[in-house]
């Protein structure tokens, strides 16, 4: 499985799976136009993918709590290239603990901004690169919080908040941008391990059926959803808990 001729932008490149995926696609030849919240983090996984000798990488600073961030971020890439294939919204800042009063209002206010307005903001700037493509692929990963009826996690209701929020957006976006030929691929996995891709770990985390779900599985879903003709139109990927 090559990507070559795919243009990815993946947001929240700056460590754990957003880095993974920018990773992984850039060593199957796409070009990986990475953000992270800060310029710094977004160069350091640059640099790591440059020292693999992948050269087609870009790094750029987005704050998803900031709208003029986002756009600014979009502009940019724009500058770079007519077209975009491949949008991965992969960040969204976590918040632990059950109990409501557990966090600040700015807390809150974060996590829903990041994981949700975020998330709108950056498709709706990144929409116009996307429809230059012939074969335009949003990805989304929400959460298993994001599906109906879940409270297994001990994420922070906020969270909840931020990933249904996510998941209704994903949704309506989904039926909305097919007929524009833009397929809108939802993961909704459970607390899965991020093993560095880096390291030994990636080709010794264990994957049997009792282990739980690890980061190399979430990015062949990614890799095989995206690489299905168009008539193929993956729409989200659930998993049953351990
Ligand atoms: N890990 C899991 O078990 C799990 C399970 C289900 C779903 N997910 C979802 O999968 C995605 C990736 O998971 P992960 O484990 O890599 O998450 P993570 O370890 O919690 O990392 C969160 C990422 O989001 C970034 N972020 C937070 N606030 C941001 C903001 N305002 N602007 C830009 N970036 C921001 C963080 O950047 P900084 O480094 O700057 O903080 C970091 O890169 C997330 O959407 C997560 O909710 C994860």
């Amino acid at each position: 499985m090559r990507f070559d001729d795919h243009r990815v932008v993946i947001t929240a490149a700056g460590r754990d799976f957003g880095r993974t995926l920018a990773i992984r696609l850039a060593d199957l030849g796409a070009e990986v136009f990475l953000s992270a919240r800060t310029l710094a983090a977004a160069e350091r996984v640059r640099d790591e993918i440059r020292d693999r000798g992948k050269q087609r990488v870009h790094a750029f600073a987005c704050d998803l709590t900031d709208p003029a961030s986002i756009r600014d971020f979009a502009a940019r890439v724009g500058g770079q290239t007519d077209h975009i294939d491949v949008l991965i919204n992969n960040g969204s800042r976590y918040l632990a603990g059950p109990d409501l009063l557990s966090a600040s209002d700015a807390d809150v206010v974060d996590t829903i901004a990041s994981g949700a307005t975020g998330t709108v903001l950056t498709v709706k700037n990144f929409l116009p690169l996307l429809l230059n493509s012939v074969k335009p692929d949003v990805v989304t990963m929400v959460s298993a919080c994001g599906t109906p009826g879940h409270h297994r996690s001990d994420a922070h209701d906020s969270f909840y908040a931020a990933k249904n929020a996510q998941a209704g957006f994903v949704d309506i976006l989904s039926k909305r941008l097919r007929p524009r030929g833009v397929r809108v691929i939802s993961l909704y996995p459970p607390d899965f391990d991020n093993p560095d891709p880096l390291a030994e770990e990636w080709e010794t985390t264990p994957r049997h059926a009792r282990a739980p779900l690890a980061a190399q599985s979430l990015v062949e879903c990614v890799l095989f959803a995206v690489s299905q003709p168009r008539d193929c139109f993956i729409k989200a990927f659930h998993f049953e808990q351990v």
